[in-house]
């Protein structure tokens, strides 16, 4: 959406001070707020695949544009196991390349109330089990941290989770993953004790100091959550955390954010899984164009889809905060 729009006496008016306006309560009520429920109402009864053709995707875009510029940013604590399998599947095939390796270090950022780090974890060691992996667990939320931690989940939901939180988990991912105790699931103890946990701000500058470099970083589902430019700081001190030649993976994120600093920090994109991904989490998909996290139907016709759509990026050298120390790699 361009920044300002001409008035009729020639004076400019920026789109924030006009959704602004559109937003001040008439009685009480947004009128914004009542055209986007009555869009919602209508464009919902529609099936996904309409909403996302033809003249209708245009106008998507244009009431998604609307929804973006909204001061109504708020973070949660919503999250869920095995929220992206296409995402993890990636995660080993881009392990499987690198060569002769027999430990990998993991940062998930961000990482709310466990339910991201867990699936990372048991996915990884379950899947290639001769290698050891390391992973750092960071939010900005103490409470969160404690919680995660003690990797105790309630099957009728809680404060912080609905109980959908298993909602994408197999009877035996369920197994495999946790201890049946009355009412609750407890993450088992070998998986739980094997992760560091920490609380920490993702735009913080000695955040890369004190984790050290990372083979790859998950930054998924937050940075929606902040204005454009905050979001857009936070990514670039995100990056640094990565150590060269290392993996981002970074999803739920504005996408002009995203490829702004993609194309600025020269990532490279992998252009692998790029649609799987896309598609991996439904509950972003089918919230476009109604909320601001909504997730645009992919547009091969874009000259700039890959690097609009890739949510995963090699960081080639030069962006790690830290000097890095060799890493000993030693034949499996
Ligand atoms: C919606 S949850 C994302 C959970 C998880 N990453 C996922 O994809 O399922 C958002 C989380 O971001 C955390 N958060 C917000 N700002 C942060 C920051 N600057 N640094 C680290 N965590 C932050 C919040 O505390 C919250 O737990």
């Amino acid at each position: 959406m361009r920044n300002n729009v001409a008035t009729r006496d020639g004076a400019t008016m920026n789109w924030t001070t006009i959704v602004d306006l559109l937003d001040s309560p008439i009685f009480g009520k947004s009128p914004l707020g009542a055209f986007l429920r009555v869009n919602e109402a209508f464009l919902q009864r529609l099936p996904l695949r309409a909403r996302n053709s033809g003249l209708l995707r245009p106008y998507g875009e244009a009431l998604h544009a609307v929804v973006g510029v909204r001061r109504n940013r708020t973070f949660n604590f919503g999250t869920l196991f095995m929220r992206n399998r296409p995402q993890l599947e990636l995660a080993l095939r881009l392990i499987d390349r690198e060569e002769k390796v027999s430990s990998f270090t993991i940062a998930v950022l961000a990482c709310s109330i466990g339910a991201e780090v867990y699936s990372i974890f048991w996915t990884l060691c379950s899947r290639r089990p001769k290698i050891k992996f390391t992973v750092n667990a960071v939010d900005i939320s103490e409470e969160a941290i404690e919680f995660a931690r003690n990797g105790v989940y309630s099957l009728a939901g809680s404060k912080f989770t609905g109980e959908n939180i298993f909602s994408r988990l197999s009877k035996q991912e369920m197994d495999e993953l946790f201890q049946a105790e009355a009412g609750k699931m407890r993450v088992h103890r070998r998986i739980r004790n094997n992760i560091n946990w920490s609380t920490g701000d993702a735009a913080d500058p000695k955040l890369a100091i004190q984790l050290g470099p990372q083979d790859m970083v998950f930054a998924d589902n937050f940075l929606c959550h902040m204005n454009p430019a905050e979001a857009g700081r936070c990514l670039r001190n995100i990056v640094r955390l990565v150590r060269p030649d290392g993996y981002l993976f970074v999803s739920g994120v504005d996408l002009d954010v995203r490829s702004k600093v993609a194309h600025d920090l020269s990532l490279v994109p992998v252009k692998e899984m790029i649609d799987e991904i896309h598609e991996g989490d439904i509950s972003l998909r089918k919230d476009w164009p109604f909320r601001y996290w909504g997730l645009e139907p992919l547009n091969k016709r874009r000259p700039d889809w890959q690097m609009r759509y890739c949510s995963v990026f090699r960081v080639v050298g030069g962006h790690s905060a830290n000097v890095l120390t060799e890493k000993a790699r030693v034949v499996e």
